[in-house]
């Protein structure tokens, strides 16, 4: 057996998707989910990009101790210092460093001649063997690079110290028949002497495809990202690649991969709540919509044989569908085991926390689901909140005067304001800032059922700007009730920004020479 290793970078590339940053915390328990999921390699991060991000990468490495920890590093020395110093405390770690090596970047971005690209490949590359043994190079916009280039700097690199090649296909162009050619030339001219890796963008909805016809043609490891995020269109879905390769065995039998498939769906969820971007309802294996059959005749096909209309099996990917769960009888116990079975691992006085939750969630609501504990679990907030909804009341709601009061705790006093919005959800956001002493600019607003039925828990994900010169942060509210679910959210937005302005600011400021 050939075992492709699957290289994760939701943390690095996936938080390049508009709307998608996410704070230290939530990148650990991602980190720590891949790792459950058993990813061979974690990118998480980008070290010099921002303190941030230096400081989560840092975080990841000293929690992860499965799979390998990475930073991206440009190919100048400031960058790969800071990525060394990021990871230095990992079990296993990797500097993964790039140049764009295609004639378009070469010439209007770089600036560069080949030569001159070379030089700077080589010295960061050995750069980054001075610090680390392990070191990944990547051509960037290989896709579009020329053959005989990419072999001359793959050659100097390698010479250099690198262990790994990638040749990503940087703004998803290329057809499958095309990277297999690519893939098999370069991965026959470097023989045993680097690992072949692939990391395909998916702007014509090729990623996935390009991928496995790089596998076919002897690439051992795949770039890619949950839920398929990425800069643009995004990356190759982790997800649709592993159960590809398991699924038609009968192709694919002579490779594996270290994934627990199990972990997929609960990776997948966790993202999607951390991220606020929830996967179209028909994406391929993780869409709510993956395993539902809505046409009678399918429904009557799958109760007497499943194989008729599915490929592969719901619990294969870790989705138990329609599992209710406890209800308001259920004892801590109960709650603690079945957090263990969903992989949660949390300290006494978080379950203690999410006990209370799941209390006050199981009074009101008929049928507690798996979706809905996830929610909850994923939903917990991982810093001391400044400001806590105490109350929230709501008149003329349909109207253009629409009146909200709402009352915030902090630091044990009440705050209390009122306001007329442009409807409901404007005047509850309108009044949030007036009692804060803040002004939000709404980016985006979600309101989704977590799982079925009338009572269905609300889940609202908010991206508000509260300073014209950070990005948007996500806010996230889970209630019975919409616009109460609503005010969380904008509350937990305002906490979360509060929590992490100082590391939300600064792009590290490069030397004049290292802007490449
Ligand atoms: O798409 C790309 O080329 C990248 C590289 C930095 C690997 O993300
Ligand atoms: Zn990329």
């Amino acid at each position: 057996m050939k075992t492709i290793k699957i290289f994760d970078t939701t943390l690095r590339d996936g938080e390049q998707s508009p709307g998608a940053s996410m704070n230290i915390e939530e990148k650990v328990k991602i980190a720590l989910q891949l790792e459950r999921l058993g990813v061979d390699i974690i990118e998480a991060g980008f070290a010099a990009a921002s303190p941030g991000d230096f400081e989560a990468i840092s975080k990841i490495a000293k929690r992860v101790t499965k799979s390998r920890v990475c930073s991206l590093a440009r190919a100048v020395d400031n960058d790969i210092i800071q990525a060394a110093e990021a990871i230095k405390e990992a079990k296993y770690q990797r500097i993964h460093t790039f140049i764009a090596t295609s004639p378009i970047h070469m010439e209007n971005k770089l600036k560069m001649s080949e030569d001159e690209v070379v030089e700077r490949a080589v010295k960061a590359v050995k750069l980054a063997r001075s610090y680390c043994e392990d070191v990944e190079f990547s051509c960037e916009d290989a896709g579009r690079s020329e053959i005989p280039f990419l072999k001359r700097i793959m050659d100097a690199v390698i010479e250099a110290g690198a262990t790994t090649i990638n040749l990503p296909d940087t703004v998803g162009y290329r057809m499958p028949h095309e990277i297999a050619a690519m893939i098999k030339e370069l991965s026959e001219h470097a023989g045993e002497r680097a690992i072949i890796s692939v990391h395909n963008h998916n702007d014509l909805g090729l990623a996935v495809a390009n991928s496995l016809a790089a596998v076919e043609n002897g690439a051992m490891q795949v770039e890619c990202t949950i839920n398929g995020l990425g800069e643009r269109a995004g990356n190759a879905a982790l997800e649709e690649i592993v159960m590809t390769l398991k699924t038609r065995a009968d192709i694919y039998g002579e490779y594996e991969t270290n994934i627990n498939t199990k972990e997929i769906y609960p990776s997948s969820r966790l993202v999607s709540s951390i991220t606020g971007i929830v996967p179209q309802p028909n994406k391929a294996i993780v869409g709510k919509n993956a395993f539902a059959h809505e046409s009678g005749i399918h429904q009557d096909g799958v109760l007497k044989c499943q194989e008729t209309y599915e490929i592969m099996s719901a619990a294969d990917i870790g989705m138990e569908k329609n599992s209710i769960v406890l209800g308001k009888h259920s004892g801590k116990h109960a709650f603690k085991d079945k957090l263990q079975k969903l992989g949660y691992e949390l300290s006494e006085s978080e379950l203690l926390d999410a006990f209370e939750k799941f209390k006050v969630l199981a009074d009101s609501k008929k049928e507690v689901f798996d979706d809905d504990i996830r929610a909850l679990l994923n939903s917990q907030v991982n810093f001391e909140p400044v400001y806590e909804l105490e109350s929230m009341q709501l008149s003329d709601c349909s109207s253009a005067m629409a009146t909200a009061a709402v009352a915030l705790r902090k630091e044990g006093e009440t705050i209390r304001a009122a306001q007329i919005g442009n409807g409901t959800i404007d005047a509850v956001f309108k009044t949030i800032d007036e009692a804060a002493g803040y002004k939000g600019t709404l980016k985006d607003y979600q309101v989704q059922a977590v799982s079925q039925g009338k009572d269905a828990l609300a889940k609202v994900v908010v991206q508000v700007i509260f300073d014209d010169d950070k990005p948007a942060v996500i806010g996230r509210g889970l209630d019975l009730d919409t616009m109460k679910a609503s005010a969380e959210a904008y509350v937990n937005a305002l906490n979360s920004y509060l929590s992490m302005k100082d590391s939300l600011k600064q792009q590290l400021r490069l030397g004049e020479e290292d802007k490449i």
